[in-house]
């Protein structure tokens, strides 16, 4: 028997109402499975909680978030309540940053009754590693001078170290996939840190001799996210790079109600944290309408990551099958509440038993 100890942070708005579904699915699952348990510990720290006492979460939060396996969290932000840099500094970045999740994942795959926005998707299915601690994204740089004089210098960090887990995790992905890693480059026109990511990606695709790769500069590779993105497998990209490529998968998908992400911390010192790509949507918490999809597909994520790929791919067949026969909430074109898309989910995990 497989134990493994959740901390749930449901967060705002739609948050709660998707979080708690995808526990249900979960739990459906591990029953299902047999061989596994799931504790779930829910933490209530969201904008109710800030405005009670003052912080996003308690002094001691990040010491009790560490003694879990991992993170699922819905969505933080209720501008209504509490300005968004704080809600989002206090708790998430607060988070990612702790608990040193330097590789962010995304998915992107064509679903069967959603609509792309492409106009002939092929069957393509994609997922980005971005590196997520360094790269362009650096606080190295500064501004000088007035006036016309102004002088503003951004510095890129590429180190070794952090270039080569993303790079690692990105080869060992793709093993379990179909073993083709591609890396966004730009070395014809960044002339120091991309020629050494070349150099570190070159480096590690000889210790995965039987993974495929190619190396594709990042203007070139946004044109195929869209114009071929069923020739891709694993992206691997710097902070910026990640950042966009990850915006059109999420694009091609054709709904941010349904795309899922990881923040992954390898060196096994602290939890990894899953959450959809999706916000809070005030706009329309309360209803009974978001799509839970994307928070399921975030709990499929975190089984992958615990080494239940297998379970992790019926999950994603279930869902898949479920928008296939229609059953879709109101973003994707449907009629469904929450609660029926669940029910058709967890009714598919049954049948696949
Ligand atoms: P949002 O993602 O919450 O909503 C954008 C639009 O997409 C809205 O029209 C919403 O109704 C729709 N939508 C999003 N998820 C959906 C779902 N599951 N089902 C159906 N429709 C869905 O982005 P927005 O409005 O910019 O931000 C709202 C709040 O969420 C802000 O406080 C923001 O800071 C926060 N936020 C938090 C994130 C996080 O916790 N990781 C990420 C993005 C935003
Ligand atoms: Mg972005």
């Amino acid at each position: 028997m497989k134990d493994f100890n959740i901390a749930v942070i449901p967060g705002d708005g739609i948050g709660k109402e998707v979080v708690s579904e995808a526990v249900r699915v979960l739990e459906t699952a591990a029953e299902l499975h047999g061989g596994l348990t799931f504790h779930f510990t829910h933490y209530p720290w969201n904008c109710d909680y800030y405005l009670e006492h003052g912080v996003m979460m308690p002094e001691d939060g990040l010491d009790r978030l560490k003694t879990h396996d991992a993170i699922f969290l819905g969505a933080v932000g209720d501008p209504n309540k509490v300005p968004d840099h704080i809600s989002l500094w206090g708790l998430l970045i607060h988070i990612r940053r702790s608990f040193e999740q330097v590789v962010n994942i995304r998915p992107a795959k064509h679903i069967k009754g959603v609509r792309s926005p492409l106009r002939d998707p092929k069957d393509f299915d994609f997922i980005v590693v971005r590196e997520n601690s360094e790269g362009e994204y650096s606080e190295s740089g500064g501004r000088i001078h007035q006036g016309g004089d102004q002088i503003a210098v951004q510095n890129a960090v590429f180190t070794k170290k952090g270039t080569r887990r993303a790079m690692d995790y990105a080869f060992m992905l793709a093993e379990k996939r179909r073993r083709h890693v591609t890396s966004a480059t730009k070395s014809n026109g960044i002339v120091h840190s991309m020629p050494f990511w070349d150099e570190v990606f070159q480096e590690t695709a000889q210790d995965y001799p039987h993974i495929n790769t190619r190396k594709v500069h990042i203007d070139a590779l946004a044109a195929f996210l869209v114009s071929q993105p069923e020739a891709f497998d694993v992206i691997v990209a710097s902070n910026l790079f990640g950042d966009i490529l990850t915006d059109i998968g999420a694009a091609i998908m054709g709904s941010i109600g349904i795309a899922p992400s990881a923040n992954i911390n390898l060196n096994g010192k602290y939890p990894s944290m899953f959450e959809p790509v999706h916000g809070s949507a005030p706009d329309i918490a309360g209803k009974g309408i978001a799509n839970p999809i994307g928070q399921m597909w975030t709990a499929k994520m975190m089984l992958d990551h615990f080494g239940e790929n297998e379970l992790g791919d019926q999950l994603l067949s279930a869902m898949e099958s479920v928008l296939e026969s229609g059953i879709k909430t109101p973003d994707l074109g449907g009629k469904a509440t929450t609660k029926e898309v669940t029910e058709a989910v967890i009714s598919k995990l049954k049948n696949s038993f």
